[in-house]
């Protein structure tokens, strides 16, 4: 970020003229830099919901939200998607750079080395009820990481981050699956080192010791796409929450837990979850009209799952890759006519030409897609955000790394507009 003092924003409040310098990044929005603005006005800026306030500088993730373009360290989402693996995904982001061979070798293998649990972690999965939800697992025992590996918990150490990162994105499969296999009361499956990282993850789940199991390649090949899409996403809710966390010194584990918490929610990681469940509530093509209607209702609370976004003002170039994963899954499948799917494209074929969204810009999300997606492959509702969870580790990881390297991170700490009471006195609580 270079400062150009040749530019500067001015602000005229209660009658006094105040400079302020603008940054310019490589691509995007430049930003007013108002750090100095309490010391030199006594005011605060007010931004519920962070719409105008850029809270770091990063350069791991890009997106233009009018364009609908998404690029990692430069390169688009689409390429990565199409040409590459995730695994190379996780080397690019943590890194910076694509790997040469003999570096995606060695991270390969240290990934594909760090894949199992410490034992006695499995006793914690058995702490939880059965009928527990699984990212409730999740938040628990990722943050239990933290117990059982204290040899990458020196934040300060540069190996130590290090080891954690990878730790972090070499154990999230098992814990997934583990989580998964306990909710169905199946015996957990250990990792298969023979395996790439998606195939894997997959024969955790769905893998019984009384069987042999062939992971399917396009299945695979899915999966493997779906964790592409969901690596990163610059300073969203839960990223930013990983990297509140982290500038009061927590350790990496703490920190990821605290992302998974915040991704659980509907209206952020919980939404593939939410858009499934409206699909089949929906049920017919015949009743989408009148879902429709209650969408564009003021005084109805209910919202089309699965459209719109914060940022993306535009078709969400994630979700045109994961219409046509879905499509090359339910084809793998032999699934042809999925009534779910059925609601799902006329719903997006309504919502796109209805004028309410197109002026709102409401376009169909990642979310739209990947429920379905997922739900062909044999995966629970439940465990929809745990996969969105599993896939974003490594981006809640790099951006991690990044505030701590920052030279200039400090605590975050946001002020407030306080309109509670003004100070007043205690009252005896016989005369209240
Ligand atoms: N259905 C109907 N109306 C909507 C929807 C929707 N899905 N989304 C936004 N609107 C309306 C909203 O009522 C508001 O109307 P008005 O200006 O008349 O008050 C306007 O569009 C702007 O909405 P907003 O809530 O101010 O926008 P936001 O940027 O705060 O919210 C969002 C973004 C994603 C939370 C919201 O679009 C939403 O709730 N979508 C459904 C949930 C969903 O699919 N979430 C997944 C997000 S992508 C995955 C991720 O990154 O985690």
């Amino acid at each position: 970020m270079s400062a150009n003092d040749a530019k500067l924003a001015g602000l005229n409040s209660l009658g006094k003229t105040y400079d302020f310098g603008i940054n310019e990044g490589t691509v995007g929005p430049s930003v007013i830099d108002v750090s100095s603005l309490y010391a030199q006005t006594g005011q605060f800026t007010y931004d519920p919901g962070f719409t105008s306030t850029a809270s770091c500088q990063s350069s791991i993730t890009y997106i233009d939200g009018e364009e609908g373009t998404l690029l990692h360290r430069g390169y688009p989402i689409e390429q990565l998607a199409e040409k590459g693996n995730f695994v190379e995904t996780c080397y690019l982001l943590l890194n910076g750079e694509l790997p040469s061979r003999k570096e995606l070798e060695e991270f390969e293998t240290a990934i594909t080395r760090h894949t199992m649990l410490h034992e006695q972690m499995n006793r914690f999965f058995h702490g939880f009820r059965r009928d527990a939800h699984p990212m409730a697992i999740m938040v628990g025992v990722v943050g239990a990481l933290s117990a059982f590996y204290h040899d990458s918990t020196d934040i300060n150490d540069p190996e130590q981050r290090k080891i954690a990162s990878r730790r972090l994105v070499a154990k999230i499969p098992t814990i997934a699956a583990m989580a998964y296999k306990y909710s169905i009361g199946q015996p957990f499956v250990y990792p298969r080192n023979d395996l790439d990282y998606a195939s894997n993850f997959l024969h955790m789940c769905f893998s019984v010791p009384c069987e042999e199991m062939n992971v399917s390649p396009t299945l695979a090949r899915a999966m493997d796409r779906i964790f592409i899409l969901h690596a990163d996403h610059e300073q969203n809710a839960s990223t930013s929450t990983v990297r509140l966390a982290g500038s009061s010194g927590a350790n990496p584990f703490a920190c990821i837990a605290a992302g998974i918490a915040c991704l659980w929610g509907p209206s952020h990681g919980g939404a593939n979850e939410a858009a499934l469940e409206m699909l089949s509530e929906i049920g017919s093509v015949d009743n989408i009209p009148e879902f429709v209607k209650r969408a564009k209702d003021k005084d109805d609370p209910f919202r089309l799952m699965g459209f719109g976004h914060r940022v993306y003002k535009n078709y969400d170039p994630r979700a045109r890759v994961m219409q046509q994963t879905c499509h090359e899954v339910l084809g793998e499948l032999g699934i042809k006519d999925d009534p779910l799917l059925d609601v799902a494209m006329e719903l997006e074929k309504i919502a796109l030409n209805d004028e309410y969204f197109v002026e709102k810009k409401l376009y169909p999300n990642i979310d739209f897609y990947s429920g379905i997606t997922l739900k062909a492959m044999g995966f629970p509702t439940t465990m929809f955000t745990v996969l969105f969870a599993l896939a974003r580790t490594v981006g809640w990881v790099a951006q991690w790394n990044e505030m701590v390297e920052d030279p200039s991170q400090r605590i975050g700490r946001p002020r407030q507009l306080y309109i509670g009471s003004p100070k007043r006195d205690y009252i005896d609580i016989a005369k209240r």
